[in-house]
């Protein structure tokens, strides 16, 4: 019997590709960067899996393009690249990774969120530049994160882990989600209106999917809510943050500090206006960047494959409606 065509958008950590060798007649992407649109659908057309990451558009067009497609599975938690609707549609289950990567993804928030408040860039630029010429009374002075108050938008997986960490920091912890939660309630965080998450906290931090709703949800009307003191940190979706909006703020004293994982669009344009201010810390989408918790995901991806591939339901399917209209 012929195995299942599976086309793999980029290299992978080997133990999610050794699971998939055996059983798979398996292609993947060599390059490091991704392959362009024409050539995610001409490769999609002739596959039976897809096995993605969130840098592939996997649109309407290129799902109802591929005739064998059989299971789309991404190696990340979001799915906003992939039109689920489409796929649903076509009765085509898309795998993701919830939970692996929440613990690795609120270290990276939380680091932000210190480099940020204590200036980190800004300080070990000033150092490599040679300009430390003694002890500054005044020198690069920075915000307590000890018994400051965080404002977590999107109380999730990933929110709570950030919770967990500000509790060990003394901070008074205040969110907004669309539903109260009952772990952050556990944990002692206040849920309150979203504009008062933003007028109250010194550190935002947002976690939310980047979906319609969330789109552009930090804009100047949020901004104007802020402190001037305020430091936000987005480790969710570049598009939570309407980056023009995120300029005048930072330029014109409006809050602080930013601190960016993920940035609209990305990579960011090395022309954008946000690489020449001091107070904005943007790094290049490694959340999920340790060792284990790539490879951990990278099982995972591999995993939900398989069983779609042997029309099973997936161990952690990001469109369970895909199962109703069965
Ligand atoms: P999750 O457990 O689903 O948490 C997301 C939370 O956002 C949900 O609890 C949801 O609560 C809330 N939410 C949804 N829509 C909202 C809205 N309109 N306004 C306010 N809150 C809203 O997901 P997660 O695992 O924590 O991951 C969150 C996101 O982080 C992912 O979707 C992904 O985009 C991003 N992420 C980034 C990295 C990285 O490398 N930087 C790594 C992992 C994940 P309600 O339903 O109550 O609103
Ligand atoms: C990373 O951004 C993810 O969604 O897993």
């Amino acid at each position: 019997m012929s195995k299942p065509r599976v086309f793999v958008t980029r290299v992978i950590p080997e133990p999610g590709l050794a699971l998939l060798r055996d059983s798979c007649d398996l292609v993947i992407w060599p390059d490091e960067l991704p392959p362009s649109y024409d050539t995610l659908r001409a490769e999609a057309a002739r596959s039976e899996g897809l096995l993605t990451l969130l840098s592939d558009p996997i649109d309407a067009a290129l799902i109802n393009a591929a005739p064998s497609l059989r299971v789309i599975s991404q190696m990340a938690v979001g799915v906003d690249n992939i039109d689920l609707a489409a796929a649903t549609a076509r009765g085509i289950p898309v795998g993701h990774t919830p939970g692996a990567l929440t613990e690795t993804t609120a270290d990276l928030a939380f680091a932000l969120l210190m480099a940020a408040a204590r200036r980190l860039p800004e300080a070990e630029r000033f150092v490599h530049a040679g300009q430390w010429r003694t002890w500054g009374p005044m020198l690069l002075l920075g915000q307590d994160v000890h018994g400051a108050t965080l404002g977590i938008v999107g109380m999730g997986r990933i929110g709570l882990a950030v919770a967990r960490r500000a509790q060990g920091f003394a901070m008074r912890i205040i969110y907004y989600s669309r539903h109260e939660s009952p772990e952050a309630r556990a944990l002692g965080a206040e849920y309150l209106p979203l504009d008062e998450v933003f007028a109250q906290a010194d550190f935002i931090s947002l976690h939310t999917p980047l979906t319609p709703e969330t789109y552009h949800l930090v804009n100047d009307r949020a901004f104007a809510l802020m402190k001037p003191t305020a430091v936000l940190i987005n480790t969710a979706r570049g598009g939570v943050i309407d980056p023009d909006a995120l300029y005048r703020a930072l330029s014109t004293g409006k809050i602080a500090a930013a601190a960016l994982d993920v940035t609209e669009p990305e990579p960011i344009p090395p022309d954008s206006p946000l690489l020449t201010l001091d107070n904005c810390l943007i790094v290049p989408h490694i959340g999920s960047a340790s060792v284990a918790t790539r490879t951990r995901i990278a099982v995972m991806a591999a995993e939900n494959l398989l069983a779609g591939l042997r029309g099973e339901r997936l161990p952690h399917c990001a469109n369970p409606q895909v199962y109703e209209r069965q």
